[in-house]
């Protein structure tokens, strides 16, 4: 089951899946080990043409705005009192204050805390507190402003120079689905956002978390052992855990989106010639067969779906989402969704949306809320991904300015560094993306845009 870009399927294929043609170049690029820089085509602060999420709609005060940066920009959210929240850039263009420190006093605008200029939504600044009520800057001062649209409680953020898409078209198909159902969970990292979307779809589970494939199966040692390993239906305890996954293949794409799966997993134990070993040790207890699957995540659950896609282990969505096959099975449902807001060069605000059907009961509902905070939070999102998975990248761990080898596991990123951000609305609009080897070519920079370029540091931008 492939979609197709508008790349079109030349007729070749990998197992008999006919791919098209950005996949087949991925696949044989990833025989070669690639050098494909982290931003050679995508951008080290982010693709700029998209709504990213900014901010929660009930942390925005009817008096306190709330400061958030942004893909390196410094964003002031304020409402007072009225319905819509709005965003400026925080400085304020009299005298360049902080507009965040400033308050709400009428529905709608920002005062500024220094000298009382307030401006309303579109950055017009509409009166001078202690100025004169006439003031002649009326129309004059202009803060700039960034298009807002909400959804589900949170306030998404155009961060664009050109005219934004509708809203829908950026966020995951999932939530616009009524009888689904999401938790949202927001924290910052100490990475630079590429790298969150990387180890998305780069397939490192099953030795990163090999700890974890026992914990979810059986035991390591005695003290770890996991009773709900012995009571899911599957009895994951007593199978072989997936030893290697004999490559990725693309399974899926299409404009915005790459699915992927293994391509031969072998389960149990496997012969390395180079050490002349097996890897890894398969125990007495495993003694049940494994659990093949055609689609599944590299958990060995069943893998996740997306509207009209079906099942697959990793899949990356423009600008900067991923979703990790780590639940269900069923249609229309994408259980570990987590979508990368970069905030300077090495940090980014990672939004983690943990989407499900919605429960039809109130016991129901008490179950989901009971499965999320006592075991998908503390479990996944914190064990795994911020204990497991960050602190191998995080700060000082992981250099974004060295030559970089992709292997066969990295197919998907391959895709995503090369192919994918060329069909991004940065290259499709602007004819390229600011910060990368390839920088825009068909508008005129904006400066705030070229400081922050400037901001980058030094070889940032090299592979
Ligand atoms: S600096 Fe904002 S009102 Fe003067
Ligand atoms: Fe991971």
């Amino acid at each position: 089951m492939v979609g197709l870009g508008t790349n079109g399927s030349n007729g070749h294929t990998i197992d008999g899946i006919p791919l098209a043609h950005d996949a087949e170049m991925a696949w044989r690029e990833a025989q070669g080990a690639s050098q494909i820089g982290p931003f050679d085509y995508v951008p080290p602060m982010g693709f700029r043409e998209y709504w990213y999420p900014g901010v929660f709609k009930k942390d925005v005060g009817a008096k306190k705005p709330v400061y958030v940066k942004m893909l390196g920009e410094d964003i002031v959210f304020f409402r007072g009192k009225a319905e819509k929240v709005h965003a400026l850039f925080d400085w304020c263009p009299h005298r360049s204050a902080r507009l965040s420190q400033g308050e709400s006093e009428f529905p709608g605008t920002i005062t500024c805390a220094y000298h009382g200029y307030t401006f309303d939504g579109k950055g017009e600044c509409v009166a001078g507190l202690i100025d004169d009520p006439n003031t002649p800057v009326i129309g004059k001062m202009k803060a700039k402003s960034y298009p807002t649209e909400e959804h589900g409680g949170i306030v998404y953020v155009w961060m664009g120079e050109t005219e934004p898409v509708p809203l829908e078209e950026d966020l995951p198909p999932e939530i616009l689905d009524s009888r689904n159902h999401c938790y949202y969970h927001v924290n910052e990292w100490d990475a630079n956002w590429t790298e969150p979307v990387n180890q998305g779809i780069d397939y490192h589970e099953a030795y990163l978390h090999r700890k974890t494939f026992n914990y979810m199966g059986g035991w390591t040692k005695p003290w770890k052992f996991k009773f709900h390993g012995l009571l899911s239906k599957d009895l994951p305890f007593f199978r072989p855990r997936i030893a290697n996954y004999g490559g990725i293949k693309v399974t899926y794409e299409d404009e915005k989106r790459v699915c992927s799966n293994p391509v031969n997993v072998t389960y149990g134990e496997d012969f390395h010639p180079g050490v002349n070993g097996k890897w890894p040790r398969k125990r007495w207890y495993m003694f049940l067969p494994e659990r093949r699957r055609a689609n599944f995540s590299p958990m060995g659950a069943p893998g996740t779906s997306l509207l009209g896609i079906p099942s697959f282990a990793h899949c990356v969505e423009l600008p900067s989402k991923i979703r990790t096959g780590s639940g269900s099975h069923k249609p229309a449902i994408s259980l570990h969704m987590r979508w990368m807001v970069p905030i300077t060069f090495e940090t980014s605000r990672v939004w983690t949306y943990t989407i499900g059907p919605r429960p039809k009961t109130t016991l129901g509902r008490m179950y989901k809320y009971l499965w999320y905070v006592l075991w998908r939070k503390p479990n996944t999102i914190t064990r795994i991904n911020e204990w497991e998975d960050l602190v191998t990248f995080q700060r000082d761990r992981l250099r974004y300015d060295l030559p970089q080898k992709l292997s066969t596991l990295d197919t998907v990123v391959i895709y995503f560094r090369r192919h994918l951000a060329m069909r991004s609305r940065d290259f499709q609009r602007l004819g390229g993306a600011y910060g990368s080897k390839h920088p825009p070519t068909k508008v005129s920079v904006d400066q705030h845009v070229v400081e922050q370029q400037e901001n980058v540091p030094a070889g940032a931008g090299d592979s």
